[in-house]
């Protein structure tokens, strides 16, 4: 009963995590989705240097059951000691799926459900600092609610999962860490993917690349020159979560996972500006900059004072020019991805004359004949795109957000035209 079944593996923070695990000599399954989940998880394998063995067991959080084969169950029950949630949807408004609340809240009670089902005596929860909701501190990890408002649907969710972990006193192990906010690794940058925090980055880039200099750049977020943000490296949080997870413990803790010296505003928008003069250009339309920062707004203000927790001491400084510079020289694009033009040339007819201009990529008529001008046109950056691509951006939270722009006329039918040919 030595295996601990990990979730959230191919993300950011559970990739650190498996890291971890496999370097402690630890057996670990991990609960992954889709039929390439094994080939995902070993190409970050690769890329973090680590190896081991490890189970995959495909499933999804939001299913009952999690979607587990019975098999699967069997061998959970005969070989799982403890449990490792570390999957989460990081989506800031609840859309069409159900999310964040599937995964989040109803992902975390099917999760305790099995636990409890094959009596799995440990759980160990990922939430985040921001279960805090819009207090401003001192935030003490013992504290959850305090009558707090939230910023956005993914805040409450992690609250509602928060409390279902609590409540679940026939668990006799419950611990749940609370990281603030988390970029790749410390001494590379490297990251998995450029969800969560990196979108906070790829905003301010945006501004970088409009030539907004840094004391414009607090004014317009009404920021002042001592406000900061938590950051921390998502290798720092996997250690301190291993520190916990290994030591013998009963009942419910709570770990911040929070810098004790915060960052400042100015000073990550100086190490963006400072890769400037060396950085490729990746499109900079003044819409979806502007877009980023209204949907991230509640995260561009000075931070909550977080008490930290006692392994914080252990917290390394950020190096934010190595930290800034990885997604940058990447533009925020994960290696697997493929030029946009080759993407274009694959997509289906487009039932109307549409125009598709990806900035600094090129214009690409999608309906109509090549050498008419379409009645309207679309403008996003080749981020936006790869993610509309994928299936990791809905087109109405693209158009809502700014990152997909449209002008020209019948707005509902380009809408309608483009969800088919952009949308997985
Ligand atoms: N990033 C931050 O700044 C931050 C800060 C504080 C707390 N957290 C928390 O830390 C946890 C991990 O965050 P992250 O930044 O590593 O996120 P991430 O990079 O977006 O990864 C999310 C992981 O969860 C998996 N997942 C999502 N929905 C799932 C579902 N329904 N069933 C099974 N797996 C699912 C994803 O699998 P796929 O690969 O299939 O998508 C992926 O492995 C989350 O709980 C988040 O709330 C994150």
């Amino acid at each position: 009963m030595s295996c601990i079944l990990l979730t959230g593996a191919t993300g950011l923070i559970g990739s650190f995590i498996l890291r971890e695990l496999l370097g402690q000599g630890l057996s670990v399954a991990v609960l992954a989705r889709g039929p390439k989940a094994r080939e995902r998880l070993e190409r970050h394998l690769v890329r973090l240097e680590a190896s081991g063995q490890v189970t995959v067991l495909e499933g999804d959080l939001g299913q009952v059951d999690l979607g587990l084969q019975p098999e699967a169950r069997k061998w959970l029950a005969n070989h799982c000691g403890r449990v490792l949630n570390c999957a989460g949807a990081v989506k800031f408004h609840a859309d069409g799926t159900g999310e964040p609340y599937r995964t989040n809240l109803d992902g975390t009670r099917h999760l305790l459900h099995l636990c409890r089902q094959l009596k799995i005596q440990e759980f160990h929860h990922v939430s985040t600092a921001y279960v805090c909701g819009q207090r401003r501190g001192p935030v003490c990890q013992e504290e959850l609610d305090e009558g707090q408002s939230f910023s956005n649907d993914y805040e409450r969710s992690k609250f509602l999962s928060e409390v279902l972990v609590r409540q679940t006193e026939d668990i006799p192990v419950r611990n749940i860490y609370r990281p603030s906010v988390v970029l790749g690794e410390a001494a590379t940058g490297f990251t998995p993917g450029f969800q969560g925090a990196y979108a906070l980055l790829l905003a301010g880039w945006l501004k970088v690349q409009q030539g907004v200099g840094l004391d414009q750049f607090l004014s317009l977020l009404h920021l002042r020159r001592e406000d900061s943000i938590n950051l921390v490296t998502a290798d720092w949080v996997a250690q301190a979560i291993l520190h916990h997870l290994l030591r013998p413990a009963q009942g419910l803790h709570c770990f911040h996972l929070t810098h004790p010296r915060p960052t400042r505003w100015a000073d990550l928008y100086q190490a963006l500006l400072d890769c400037a003069p060396s950085a490729a250009f990746i499109g900079s339309d003044s819409l979806e900059s502007n877009g980023l920062l209204e949907a991230y707004a509640s995260y561009f203000c000075n931070h909550p004072e977080f008490v930290p927790g006692q392994y914080a001491s252990d917290c390394p400084a950020l190096d934010l020019a190595v930290l800034v510079r990885y997604p940058i020289e990447r533009a925020f694009l994960v290696e697997e991805e493929q030029p946009v033009d080759q993407l274009v040339a694959q997509l289906p007819p487009c039932s109307y004359p549409v125009t598709l201009e990806i900035a600094g990529q090129g214009r690409w008529a999608l309906g109509g004949a090549p050498d008419q001008p379409g009645l309207a046109n679309a403008f996003c950056s080749g981020r936006t795109f790869h993610l509309l691509r994928q299936g990791r951006l809905s087109l109405e939270a693209a158009l809502y957000s700014g990152q997909l722009l449209l002008e020209g006329e019948e707005f509902d039918k380009v809408r309608t035209c483009l969800a088919q040919v952009l949308q997985p």
